[in-house]
């Protein structure tokens, strides 16, 4: 039976992610639109979503939170040219995000002391060979694959390494125990449903100190520098970007930031986001067509929802497009080059309502495919 009800929103897009509930264009500041981001006022705004930021993920005291340009990507490769390259590094990848920085740090960055650790899409590799001497590289949340690291317990804390972690598709709705991490990169576009644009750079004590005292055998460009003099350029820091912002996005992250906070800060959005994958572990547990991508569950991912069915690559596409076509739920197909799948983003901006309203679809959908 064709299902009745509609999700009243049929977002599930992994990245732009949906918007939060109750948005609206015509909530966002607009008086610092159309003014140099380097005034009083400019300056006041972004300085306010590093410290909300801050305040919001438990960032502590000592740790730098800077927004940098290019998006998680942006920041990720800042990090990973300014900070690599001192010692061996450690690279564990287990989907293509993953992937991309091993390729960086091998083709380009062309370290010959890199160790690779992979693993297929749905697993993990075995993170217990890091080596607490080494540069660690990997991803908290596989955004392609749905496959999470279950803690962090695997990094020493008497490491002399650094670890770098890509965490876009993990903040806001996973825990992030900021000891562990000397550097944490992120968007806005992801998991409080923000404007793509910039990215979110963290930074360990550690992490800072090597930057002051390293300096890369290779050239840095500009968008990259964070030092002068071989000193850390605090400004970065304290909402004087390195080149101009998108003040429209920063307001927009501001209005994600505010109504994250309205609804209980971070233990309130990781909750929402346990509680979205709950809905699909319960659809999956009784239904013998369709399973988590991710083998183990204590690593299931709760934002980056990752779904194998008995069908053919050509019957996924042909679901995918129906669900479309129906308005129930769109962008949910697998990334491109993960396994065909479907992929729901379940991230605290989605309502529970709506992927409540959206499963009997899946169903619906699934038998219709299948004939
Ligand atoms: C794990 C991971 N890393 C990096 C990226 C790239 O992010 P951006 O496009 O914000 O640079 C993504 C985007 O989906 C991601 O999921």
């Amino acid at each position: 039976m064709k299902p009745a009800l509609k999700p009243a929103n049929p977002n599930f897009s992994s990245g732009p992610c949906a918007k939060r509930p109750g948005y609206s264009l015509g909530a966002l500041r607009t008086d610092v639109l159309g003014r140099s981001h380097r005034s009083a006022l400019g300056k006041s705004r972004l300085a306010l979503s590093i410290s909300e930021t801050r305040r919001i993920l438990g960032i502590p005291e000592g740790w730098r939170v800077g927004i940098v340009p290019a998006s998680d990507t942006g920041a990720f490769e800042m990090a990973m040219w300014s900070l690599l390259g001192e010692r061996p590094v450690d690279i564990f990848t287990w989907e293509s995000f993953g992937e991309g920085w091993a390729t960086d740090i091998v083709k380009q960055l062309k370290l010959a002391d890199a160790r690779l650790f992979n693993a297929p899409y749905g697993e993990l590799p075995d993170l217990r060979q890091s080596n607490p001497d080494h540069d660690i590289v990997f991803t908290w949340n596989g955004t392609t694959s749905g496959v999470r690291v279950p803690d962090a317990d695997w990094i020493s804390d008497s490491r002399s390494g650094l670890t770098l972690c890509d965490a876009t598709s993990a903040v806001f709705a996973m825990d992030i125990p900021w000891s562990k991490i000397d550097v944490c990169t992120f968007s806005w576009q992801k998991a409080l449903g923000g404007e793509a644009a910039h990215g979110m750079l963290v930074l360990s004590p550690r992490a800072v100190a090597r930057l002051e005292s390293y300096k890369p055998p290779w050239p840095l460009p500009k968008i990259f520098r964070m030092t002068k003099g071989g000193k850390l350029l605090d400004e970065i820091f304290e909402g004087a970007t390195i080149n101009t912002p998108s003040m429209l996005a920063n307001e927009d992250y501001l209005d994600a930031l505010a109504w994250a906070d309205a609804i209980g800060g971070l233990p309130a959005l990781i909750q929402r986001s346990r509680a979205n994958l709950a809905l699909f572990e319960d659809f999956v547990a009784t239904r013998s067509w369709i399973r988590f991508l991710a083998t183990d569950p204590s690593t299931r991912s709760s934002t980056s929802v990752c779904l194998s069915l008995d069908l053919s690559a050509e019957q996924v596409k042909k679901l995918v497009k129906l669900l479309e076509t129906e308005g129930v739920a769109l962008d949910c197909g697998s990334y491109k080059d993960a396994p065909a799948g479907l992929r729901f983003w379940c991230g605290a901006t989605v309502q529970p309502e709506d992927i409540r309203a959206m499963l009997p679809w899946l169903e619906w959908a699934y038998h219709q495919v299948k004939g």
